[in-house]
Order: structure tokens, then sequence, then C-alpha cells
């Protein structure tokens, strides 16, 4: 099996099974966003402790395989890391996103898989949608701690 396939492996399994599909009452981070080229949408959800883990990571929402599958991946990369360290998750993934080699790729588990999706810049609008919503989120939690 090509590198390719398994990668196509793994966002198919996401995108079928998805990881953390569900509604959360966060009492934290909670953000929905849209990709207006096609109307897919996505929330997400993220449960912060008073020491800044994120205790839990969910998301809900309809779209291609690619932003399904981004968003089950994102779920599970998270859950347990403090948000400095989901901060640093973000901006390696964003990099990875804009074609850039090197270090973090290895914090990126799964999401590595979405690597391909560089070759096809209108589809990278759907790998980051549910990283726009954190992203987001994470900035409107900083602004109230
Ligand atoms: Fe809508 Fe991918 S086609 S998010």
């Amino acid at each position: 099996m090509s590198l390719d396939d398994l990668y196509r492996e793994v966002i198919l399994d996401h995108y079928r099974s998805p990881r953390n599909k569900r509604h959360i009452d966060s009492g934290g981070i909670d953000v929905h966003r849209n990709n207006p080229l096609c109307g897919d949408d996505i929330t997400v959800y993220v449960v912060v402790d008073a020491t800044g883990v994120a205790t839990d990571a969910a998301f809900e929402g309809q779209g291609c395989s690619i932003s399904q599958a981004s968003a089950s991946m994102l779920t599970e990369q998270i859950r347990g890391k403090k948000v400095d360290e989901i901060e640093g998750i973000v901006l390696n993934f964003r990099k990875m996103m804009a074609g850039e080699e090197g270090p973090g790729e290895e914090e990126l588990g799964d999401l590595v898989a979405l690597k391909g999706v560089v070759k096809y810049p209108v589809r990278i609008k759907c790998a980051v949608l549910a990283w726009d919503a954190l992203q987001e989120g994470i900035s409107q939690y900083e602004k109230a701690h």
C-alpha cells in the first residue's frame, strides 16, 4: 500500500467513523463555522478545566470527507492538552496546510494524512474549517481568562 493510499484510508476511516462527533455543553469553547464555498458547517466544542487543560473535545456538523475527517482528528489530537500546547498544534497544522515541511509533524498524529490536500487548493478550506473554529474559540477563551 502506498503512503497516499494509507493516508486516504485514514481519512475515510475518520469520515465513516468520526471520533467525538457529539454535542457537549462545554461551558467553554463552542464555535460554529461554515465554508461559504459549499455551505458545509462545523461546530467545535472544547471543555477547558481550571488549569487550562482541554479535558474534552467534540464536534458536530456536516460536510465533505475532508472537513469531517479533519474535525474528527482535531478532537483526538487536542484532548488532554493544555491550551498553549493546542495553539502549537494549530500552528503546526496550518504550516503543514501551507505546504511547509518540518518540525511539529510528529505532534499531528493522524492529521498528517491530510498533507496531500495541499495539492488541491480548493480543498484546503475543507481541511481548515474545524481549525478556524478552534482558533476562534481559543482567542475567545484567552480574552475571557
Ligand atoms: Fe464543503 Fe469540503 S466541500 S467543506
